[in-house]
């Protein structure tokens, strides 16, 4: 008995010489301190031995047990050890190395040209007014002076939606933000029929027309119109504020124009232009001629007022629906509209 727990002890700790990781250590303690090692065995034969014996070889047994046991955990220290030393030397942390970027979302273009829509109008005094996008036929060509059959309609060729028993008021995408004119007015007027007040508001939104798309046509396209009305209002009015928007814009010297038009809905009508900064005037594949038209405008018709319930003997009024990619493009030197909603990163990204 007292020779195998010789060869216990030596084999145990020789063999625990040979362990190196934490895997073979727990080998180690299961085949030599757990329920089928030797020395687990040798104590449960511990009963066969005779009286004498028992005290000599419990003493050993105990002994060797105590030496496998220490052992175990000097080495299992010097294990841990190693570890600890080799990821200290091996898995450096560089702290000088930079950082992972986090993707950040950013503000689309058009939505920042808005934002800066709405601080300048702000500033002048006109209130942001929503309108709804899906119009009828009525409001966003009847009620505006176009009649059912108007050839003016055909500048708008537009996307009908089914009409169904609607007749001559099928329900349509807005090809313009003017129909917002009339919400607003007949809102505002129904406030005080008899002496309806003032209106100074801009409509912004999306617009839907049937073009031929190009570097400055989209079939989809974001407007904002813009709307004042009250008692002596000129033409004179129109001019300076669109004047001094293009000049907050895009600083003191910015040239602008007015070409004398038509819509049905304004009289007289212009079209109003911005020197375009792409070319610096020379005539571009953005601007054709020099020149961005940047949107429409006019003052308000008779039968537009009346429409909205503002007497025209009283009130007149300006409007203008402006192009806010147009403004985008002249500001960015963004070449083709067609950029803002094809959703291309590499397009998105630089703003
Ligand atoms: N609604 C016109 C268009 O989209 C622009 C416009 C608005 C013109 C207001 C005059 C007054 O073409």
């Amino acid at each position: 008995m007292l020779e195998k727990l010789n060869d216990i002890e030596h084999l145990g700790l020789d063999a625990l010489e040979q362990v190196n990781n934490e895997a073979e250590l727990e080998a180690w303690r299961v085949a030599h301190l757990g329920r089928n090692s030797g020395l687990t065995q040798l104590f449960n034969d511990f009963g066969k031995l005779s009286r004498e014996e028992r005290p000599l070889v419990g003493q050993r047994a105990n002994e060797v047990k105590k030496h496998l046991e220490s052992g175990f955990v000097s080495r299992s220290g010097e294990i841990q050890q190693a570890a600890l030393t080799h990821s200290i030397e091996h898995e450096r942390l560089d702290v000088t190395l930079p950082g992972r970027r986090l993707p950040l979302g950013r503000l689309h273009p058009d939505t920042m040209i808005l934002r800066e829509l709405y601080r300048i109008f702000g500033d002048m005094g006109f209130q942001v007014y929503r309108s709804r996008e899906v119009e009828s036929d009525e409001y966003n060509f009847q009620l505006l002076n176009f009649p059912v059959g108007h050839p003016a309609r055909d500048m708008q060729d537009t996307y009908f939606v089914e009409s169904g028993q609607k007749l001559d008021n099928p329900v349509v995408l807005r090809t313009h933000t003017s129909p917002g004119q009339i919400r607003a007015m007949r809102e505002y007027s129904a406030r005080n029929p008899h002496n309806p007040p003032p209106v100074r508001i801009v409509l912004p939104g999306m617009a839907y027309r049937y073009e031929q798309v190009d570097a400055r046509h989209e079939t989809q396209f974001d407007q904002i119109e813009g709307l004042a009305v009250g008692p002596g209002i000129t033409f004179s009015d129109l001019k300076g504020t669109l004047a001094d928007l293009a000049r907050r814009l895009f600083g003191q010297n910015v040239r602008t124009r007015f070409r004398a038009s038509f819509f049905p809905f304004t009289e007289p009508s212009a079209e109003f232009d911005i020197e375009c900064f792409l070319c610096g005037g020379k005539g571009c594949n953005v601007c054709g001629g020099g020149w961005l038209e940047i949107g429409g405008c006019g003052m308000v018709h008779p039968v537009v007022l009346t429409n909205g319930g503002y007497d025209p003997e009283i009130y007149t009024g300006f409007a203008f629906g402006l192009g806010p990619q147009r403004i985008a493009m002249l500001r960015y030197g963004i070449n083709d509209i067609r950029y803002f909603w094809e959703n291309d990163l590499r397009f998105l990204e630089q703003f």
